[in-house]
């Protein structure tokens, strides 16, 4: 069977200023960022607050976070996050270049904070109830930035 001529990008999701040249096809899915796919704003805040509920009742993890607040850590990581899947560029705006594995320089993260923070982002991701191929990206994603974020052998 002769392959398909033209298929839609994965999911539907081109990278900004890349959209097709030609008008949208009917049948075709609408381009959209993941951000918009997923649900914007709403389905991002989400995910940060569930994940904080985690943090805020971990005795490890909540030892690490500075402040006092964990108000304004929820909302950096927040404004990251909606950045990185094609949102507002807010945290650049307010941040400067992420520079994450930098910024996480002070901390103390061990495979066991790494752990931590995987579980509780596993029980906000949950939280969601994506479709299995954008929750699947999601996670990909989250794993992997939390294993290069470790900067102390356990
Ligand atoms: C692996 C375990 C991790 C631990 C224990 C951890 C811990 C922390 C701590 C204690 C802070 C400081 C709180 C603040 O002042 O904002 C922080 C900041 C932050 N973390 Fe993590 N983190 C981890 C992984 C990650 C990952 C995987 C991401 C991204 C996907 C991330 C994104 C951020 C961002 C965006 C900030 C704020 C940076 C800024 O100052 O602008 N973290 N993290």
């Amino acid at each position: 069977m002769a392959e398909q001529e033209s298929r839609p990008a994965p999911l539907g999701i081109v990278p900004a200023g890349q959209g097709p040249q030609r008008p949208q096809q009917p049948e075709e899915p609408e381009q959209v960022t993941f951000y918009q796919a997923v649900g914007g704003h709403e389905t991002f805040a989400k995910l940060v607050g569930v994940f904080y509920d985690g943090v805020a009742a971990d005795d490890v993890l909540r030892e690490m976070y500075p402040e006092e607040d964990l108000a304004p850590a929820r909302e950096r990581l927040l404004m990251f996050l909606e950045q990185y899947w094609g949102g507002p560029t807010t945290y650049s705006e307010q941040r400067g270049h992420p520079r994450l594995r930098m910024r996480h320089g002070p901390f103390r993260v061990d495979p066991d904070a790494r752990t931590r923070w995987l579980t509780h982002m596993r029980v906000a991701v949950d939280s969601l109830d994506l479709a299995p191929a954008y929750e699947s990206m999601l996670w990909d994603y989250l794993e992997r930035a939390a294993y290069s974020m470790q900067n102390t052998p356990g």
